[in-house]
């Protein structure tokens, strides 16, 4: 069994945590209910994507990723009913050493669009990248045609720094990308470990 990490972050109307095995049914009810919503934007669902199986294999690989430091999956849920999940928020390719960056991904109920949600869950995690993973740079990518997502970043203060064409297949198609980035100004330098001394 890999080991479980325990994080769980709150704002004022969320709970963002890494899901566990009891939420297989609502991570279900939730990709279906939005199957529309997110098949614009996100790449085409693999084999098995509705299935317990399939979601019992996401959450442990969720928890060994984050215990190793190079991913954070989590789901949003609503502080006010906490076992109802409104949306993802992820943290991915975590790159240590001179780069100290990831790249965050995020989606929002279609029911919770329009209500703020989706920019509280993006400030909070990107304290939780600055504050408690020490990384210096969140990266996140959006469709041109993607207008939501690029207004959610521009208010979370993420600044335009490219645009990569071709840049993910989306439902079979390279799709160009405009590439932001969020940098964290108060980085600190980790201190260098101590070797063990041999006896
Ligand atoms: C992109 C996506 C997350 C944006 O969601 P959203 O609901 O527009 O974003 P927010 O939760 O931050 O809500 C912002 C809107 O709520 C309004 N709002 C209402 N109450 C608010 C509050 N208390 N605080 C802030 N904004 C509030 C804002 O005015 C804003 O509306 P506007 O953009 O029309 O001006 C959502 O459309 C989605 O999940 N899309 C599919 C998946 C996807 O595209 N993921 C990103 C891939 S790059």
């Amino acid at each position: 069994m890999a080991e479980r990490k325990t994080i769980s972050l709150t704002s004022e109307r969320l709970i963002i945590r890494l899901p566990e095995h009891r939420d297989i049914p609502e991570i279900i009810r939730f990709q279906r209910r939005n199957t529309a919503h997110f098949a614009a934007v996100f790449p085409s669902r693999p084999k098995g994507f509705l299935t317990t199986a399939f979601w019992r294999e996401r959450i442990q690989a969720a928890h060994a990723d984050a215990t190793a430091d190079v991913g954070y999956r989590f789901y949003m849920f609503a502080a006010d009913a906490p076992r109802e999940i409104v949306g993802t928020i992820n943290l991915h390719q975590v790159q240590r050493g001179v780069a100290q960056y990831c790249v965050m991904g995020y989606s929002i109920d279609h029911r919770h669009e329009g209500r703020g949600l989706m920019l509280e869950g993006v400030e909070r995690i990107v304290r939780f990248a600055f504050d408690d993973l020490n990384l210096h740079r969140v990266m996140a990518n959006y469709m041109p045609s993607n207008e939501r997502s690029g207004r959610v970043l521009r208010r979370a203060g993420f600044v335009v720094e490219g645009y990569a064409r071709d840049y993910l297949l989306i439902n079979g198609q390279w799709r160009d990308h405009i590439l932001t980035s969020r940098t964290n100004p108060n980085w600190r330098e980790p201190r260098p470990r101590r070797a063990r001394r041999r006896m």
